[in-house]
């Protein structure tokens, strides 16, 4: 394997010098499906779910995975995390849909979200979701209420606030002090819910739930959220006599991002997380709740591959060299928002040695700088670009930025590709406006009825 980018990617060179994706060729993906493309590997995605189901079986401790499809999810996604034994983390209706449509029982789903709308607790009570994890305490009236109006009993998690401060980016940190998300332990919110909830005789209460961040590479993290965790179920067996049936810890592991990183890896989460639980209900005489975890990135960005064209090289008045692609923070915000690395290549050219270093930027009209000193051999115009490892958060976040259309995405395996999200045409984008005319009329109409 050669390595001609910043850092090692899995990528299969296949004589002639092209590099393979699922089995495919990028020159014959990008030239049947066009560009920007996600491609997603489906027996990478396959192994890591696979992994992460595994890493989670203990001797003495029931743990379950979730998907977090807020990475990505389409309906072909939600069918394999299905397939592989994962439940579904949800957090809005069209997730929960994705999720429904491709067949998944909504038994299998977990509601989240800080601001679920009337429409999407109907929705959620009304399939029969598996949890519905209750971020602040109008939320335990609201499904409380829905729950009895659809005749039954809902089970519900509390979101906690554990007040840890992962070591990630602020962004996407989400179990600090100062968290928008769930009921604060340390001021007594948390407290409280849980004896609104244990009473609401339409609710069952399974547990708590925290996600205390993303891109956390360290797992001690984990091992402080479930003392914090076990310190509140514990507080809750003695005030209020209510133990837990599961502790969702949630999700946030990191994958390897930039030149020289390395994130653990299921294994070793899960062996924290077994860990920590096994020495906190070590001397306690509450029941060995059930446990669960739910990644979204680890589990599908090393899958993920974008393929760009490259439309324009030049050279800047600093001396370097810039490449353009057809594609940018429409279809991968991450790098404008984190400044998020990944590895690069050059697919068609993978067994070449680099002949320089690039700068790659997307089209769009802002600096729109993705990636810099990329070595790379002899990129040109019309040649395929290869970004590894953008599987997660690319296709979920993507925009019409400059009235872009959302990219096609392909799942492969075995040499043959499949198209599982089409490309989005830009008459859907176009179609979306009324015409001035149009709109003038209708409030012509609507202000003579
Ligand atoms: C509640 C919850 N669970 C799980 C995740 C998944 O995080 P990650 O993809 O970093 O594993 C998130 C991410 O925002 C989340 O908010």
């Amino acid at each position: 394997m050669h390595h001609n980018s910043k850092h090692a990617v899995d990528v299969t060179p296949v004589t002639g010098g092209s590099a393979l994706f699922g089995g495919c060729d990028a020159q014959s993906l990008a030239a049947q499906f066009g560009t920007p493309l996600l491609v997603i590997d489906e027996v990478r995605l396959r192994s890591a779910m696979r992994a992460f189901r595994e890493a989670f079986v203990h001797p003495r401790w029931r743990a379950s995975v979730a998907y977090a499809g807020k990475a990505l999810l389409l309906q072909a996604i939600a069918k394999i995390a299905h397939e592989e034994s994962l439940s579904i983390d949800v957090c809005s209706a069209g997730e929960l849909q994705t999720a429904l449509r491709a067949g998944v029982p909504a038994q299998r789903c977990i509601f989240h979200g800080c601001f679920k709308t009337d429409d999407e607790l109907d929705l959620a009570v009304q399939s029969g979701i598996g949890y519905i994890v209750v971020d602040h305490r109008a939320e335990i009236d609201a499904v409380a209420l829905r729950a009895s109006r659809f005749g039954g009993r809902c089970d519900i998690l509390l979101r906690v606030n554990p007040g840890i401060a992962a070591q990630t980016r602020g962004a996407i940190q989400t179990g600090a002090p100062d968290s928008k998300f769930g009921f604060a332990i340390d001021d007594g919110q948390a407290l409280a819910a849980v004896a609104a909830a244990a009473n609401s005789p339409a609710l069952r209460l399974a547990g708590i739930h925290a996600h205390i961040g993303s891109q956390i590479f360290d797992v001690d993290s984990y091992a402080r959220e479930i003392v914090r965790l076990t310190d509140f179920a514990k507080a809750v067996h003695r005030s209020l006599a209510v133990t837990f049936d599961v502790m969702n810890i949630g999700g946030g592991l990191a994958v390897a991002d930039s030149p020289g990183t390395q994130a653990p890896d299921a294994k070793q989460w899960a062996q924290t997380i077994f860990g920590a639980f096994e020495e906190c209900f070590a001397d306690l005489n509450l029941a060995k709740p059930q446990l669960c975890v739910e990644p979204g990135r680890a589990l599908i960005a090393s899958a993920g591959t974008t393929l760009y064209r490259i439309g324009v090289r030049k050279r800047l008045p600093d001396g370097t060299v810039a490449l353009i692609v057809d594609g940018g923070m429409s279809d991968n915000p991450r790098p404008a928002l984190y400044e998020a690395d990944y590895a690069v290549t050059l697919p068609a050219r993978a067994r070449l040695p680099a002949d320089g270093t690039y700068k790659i930027f997307g089209r769009h009209c802002e600096a729109d700088r993705l990636f810099r000193d990329v070595a790379l051999p002899g990129p040109l115009p019309g040649d395929v670009l290869a970004v590894h490892g953008t599987g997660a958060y690319t296709y979920s976040m993507a925009s019409n930025y400059n009235r872009f259309s959302r990219p096609a995405v392909v799942i492969a395996a075995a040499g043959r590709a499949r198209l599982i999200a089409r490309r989005e045409p830009l008459e859907h984008v176009l179609d979306l406006d009324i015409e001035p005319d149009a709109a003038r009329e209708a409030r012509t109409a609507a202000v003579l009825k």
